[in-house]
């Protein structure tokens, strides 16, 4: 074996560091000079404009490409930000723009509600219609529209505790459901963030499942109302079935953005039981996958109907909605239920509290109908063929990245794709990764690729074959970079 001198060691460890130093160097000059409009705009504002996403990725080391692009147009898959660069956008909205940007039926839909005007207060002309179109396409028996999905969900949450006169509801590690203060909640013991990335929160949550509130700001006492249980693992069923005369709801994401690769149907078809057997509402938020994995959402997908399913994002085509949808047990709970003109009949429910000045907005409603119109129309061959062509794309990245020998996958449910960390990869290998992994993503952005923070995305009807052989190659390019300087390890 040869030996090696400490001072050889150092010499390399040196080069090594140099080569990721030249390499950052090099990615930040390219990166701000290309959308140096975007990184003046944030500068400029910072002092007045606060706002959580120009620093969720802040690291010391690449600050300098810390903030957002500015967007100046889109259309179709295709966004241009403020200093003209054309981007194959991958975030869509977060999941609200299926059908790609600004399709020209939604536009219109618009233009015609702009030219009648924006009437609140009066009934917004076409809310009946939608919440029927939702109706049918879901199959759930009434129908509430908020703003956004934060408010659909707290909603939801709010009528099953008025409809069964209980506090607890039950929630899942790893799911996410809006910033209402009451699903900010967390199970702990408090582990670093880079131990709690590496062992999963899900295992955290099965050593001690005692919930804390996720953020500062928010009130213990809300916890003490929530139990934060492992989702997919038959022992949560256990803790649900013990506490099932003081639970109100449990509220399930049906598939994680934070796991896709979870995809637990007998869990949740044993869920649904033991939530009927229990007088438990089961709720399920689907927000993501609503209208876009299936047309009847996850329920469909899994076989499971719950009580309230909260949507939202694809619903409004790019405006802002938030839809509350489930049995009339619930959503009477809402306006005291059904009543006619010419009869005794009046409401016989007790109401909770609803409200919201832009409930029902003639611009997002006149948009949600007009994409529901489309959807219906289309029939769930739409969400069929996306669903393959998103399979075959990440079929495409996955050769790819095991022929780079990176221990990360993409894992796709429909048209959402996100990176997972390979079962069997070493905690080590994975903690080196990471850097690269966040230097990945302003590779991608520089060559033209827009991804949402955590490396995913969502595929939209208007997505190309073009596009899709552009992300490929631009991640092979980028991944090949990253091994060359040193920041990934080579195949
Ligand atoms: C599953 C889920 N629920 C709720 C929400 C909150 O929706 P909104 O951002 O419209 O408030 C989101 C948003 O990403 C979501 O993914």
């Amino acid at each position: 074996m040869a030996i090696v001198s400490e001072q050889t060691v150092q010499v390399i460890q040196k080069e090594a560091l140099s080569s990721q130093q030249r390499h950052l160097a090099a990615l930040m000059e390219s990166y701000t000079k290309r959308t140096k409009t975007s990184k003046a705009n944030a500068q400029a504002h910072r002092q007045v404009l606060a706002d959580p996403r120009l620093s969720e990725w802040f690291d010391p080391s690449t600050k300098e490409m810390c903030y957002l692009i500015v967007g100046a147009r889109s259309q179709g898959s295709r966004i241009w930000d403020v200093d003209d660069n054309e981007y194959v956008d991958m975030i869509m909205g977060f999941g609200a723009n299926l059908l790609g940007h600004n399709p020209a039926f939604v536009k219109e839909a618009l233009q015609a509600q702009l030219e009648k005007g924006i009437q609140l207060g009066p009934q917004a002309e076409f809310a009946g219609e939608v919440a029927e179109l939702i109706s049918e396409l879901t199959g759930m028996e009434r129908v509430a529209f908020s703003n956004t999905g934060t408010e659909a969900v707290m909603t939801a949450i709010r009528l099953a505790r008025s409809a069964t006169q209980r506090s607890k509801i039950a929630v899942f590690t790893n799911s996410y459901h809006g910033h209402a203060d009451g699903v900010l909640v967390e199970a702990r013991f408090k582990l670093p963030q880079i131990l709690e990335k590496l062992i999963g929160k899900a295992a955290i949550a099965r050593f001690n499942a005692r919930s804390f509130p996720m953020a500062s700001g928010i009130p213990t006492a809300i916890a003490k109302d929530v139990l934060v249980l492992e989702y997919g693992n038959p022992g949560s069923l256990q803790v649900i079935q013990a506490n099932r005369r003081q639970l109100a709801a449990v509220l399930v994401e049906p598939i994680q953005s934070q796991q896709p690769d979870l995809q637990p149907k007998a869990f949740l078809q044993h869920l649904r039981q033991l939530t009927q057997d229990s007088g438990i509402a089961l709720i399920f938020d689907e927000m993501i996958t609503g209208f876009r994995l299936h047309l009847g959402g996850a329920q469909a997908w899994f076989g499971v109907n719950a009580d309230i399913a909260t949507y939202g994002k694809v619903v409004g085509g790019g405006m802002p909605i938030g839809v509350i949808a489930g049995k009339a047990t619930y959503l009477d709970k809402i306006d005291g239920g059904m009543w006619s003109y010419g009869d005794a009949s009046c409401p016989q429910v007790e109401k909770t509290f609803f409200a919201g000045t832009h409930c029902k907005h003639p611009l997002s409603i006149a948009a949600a109908r007009a994409i529901l119109q489309y959807l219906k129309h289309q029939g769930p061959t739409l969400q069929d063929r996306l669903n393959q062509r998103t399979s075959s794309f990440v079929e495409r990245l996955n050769a790819d990245l095991e022929t780079h020998s990176l221990p990360v996958r993409m894992a796709n449910f429909g048209s959402f794709f996100s990176p997972v960390f390979c079962k069997d990869a070493d905690p080590t290998t994975i903690f080196s990764l990471m850097a690269g992994l966040d230097l990945l993503r302003y590779h991608l952005c520089d060559r033209g690729i827009l991804l949402r923070g955590e490396g995913g995305g969502f595929l939209s009807t208007a997505h190309t074959d073009e596009d899709i052989n552009c992300m490929i190659q631009a991640m092979n390019g980028s991944i090949a970079e990253l091994q060359k300087a040193g920041f990934f390890p080579n195949s």
